[in-house]
């Protein structure tokens, strides 16, 4: 097309697009076109402006690598990493939340009622509850990956102290589709604020930290799988997590108990737990695949 103006630019963008163009492929890149230029016309964008933005993009590139990956932090710290989350989990389910970047395939496996806190400091929290169906029914054989930071707010992947997959775990449910461990209470922490993301941060006066929190997958024949996170009532960090993870079915209470008569009689650790220990009852209810 000859002399695009402002007005026809967007469909001379389109126009393009050859008749091979996936339908799904062609619907989403238009639309995203179509906002960015309606974005750019709308803020009456200057050339510095548009350049200091791709300037970010170049140096969330540079700093990326494969251990880290600016851009998934930029989409987690911009909402745009939980609205697709919720997009994809409009159900009665429990909610979703963002997966983060500290996730390990190959977490060990653990018996219910394991303990994982092994030699790790800080209080002990007893996690316990049962993985359900949407209407009730239990699910034997779900597959529970719990992954979290030590009591320093750090993954085993970040701290050279921590020996592989400290504080990360895979159970199995029974028949009753019930699941228990004995762990380290998490810590908040910062997310990674020394690249771009940083600095947009700083330019917004925003906080880097998140909440503590214990992140799950939920896998079960039938059922979506389940990403989500469980938080701590009470943490400082609820109203304003650096990624908008947080929901208000994932809050939970840390219970406190000063001496051992609600241990559950089945964990590895038997009564050997300092006091006060913690308890949090945590179900989760996984909505059907076709859904
Ligand atoms: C996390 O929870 O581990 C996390 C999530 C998003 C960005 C950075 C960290
Ligand atoms: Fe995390």
């Amino acid at each position: 097309m000859k002399n695009v103006s402002m007005d026809t630019i967007t469909q001379a963008f389109l126009d393009y697009c050859g008749e091979e163009t996936d339908p799904r492929t062609l619907f989403v890149l238009s639309k995203m076109v179509e906002h960015a230029h309606a974005f750019a016309k709308e803020t009456q964008l200057t050339h510095a402006e548009w350049m200091r933005g791709l300037k970010f993009l170049y140096d969330a590139g540079q700093i990326s690598s494969p251990e880290r990956n600016e851009f998934v932090l930029l989409s987690d710290v911009t909402g745009m990493s939980s609205l697709v989350d919720m997009i994809g989990s409009q159900h009665d389910g429990t909610s979703s939340s963002v997966l983060g970047p500290f996730h390990s395939v190959g977490a060990p496996e653990m018996d219910v009622g394991g303990d994982l806190k092994q030699d790790n400091e800080g209080a002990t929290v007893v996690v316990e509850g049962y993985v359900r169906s949407i209407g009730g029914a239990p699910v034997e054989g779900a597959r529970i990956e719990l992954w979290q930071t030590a009591e320093n707010g750090l993954y085993y992947s970040q701290d050279a102290a921590q020996e592989d997959f400290n504080l990360c775990c895979t159970l199995t449910t029974g028949p009753d589709g019930r699941y228990a461990l004995t762990t380290v209470k998490p810590a908040p922490y910062k997310v990674p604020d020394d690249g771009p993301v940083g600095e947009l941060f700083r330019a917004t006066g925003r906080t880097p930290w998140r909440p503590s929190h214990l992140h799950f997958i939920v896998q079960a024949e039938g059922h979506k799988t389940l990403v989500t996170e469980v938080f701590a009532d009470g943490d400082p960090y609820l109203d304003r997590d650096a990624v908008f993870g947080v929901r208000e079915d994932l809050i939970m209470d840390y219970a406190e108990h000063t001496d051992h008569a609600a241990l559950p009689p089945d964990l590895a650790v038997g009564q050997n737990v300092t006091l006060p220990w913690y308890k949090v009852d945590f179900d989760f209810v996984l909505a059907p695949e076709n859904g």
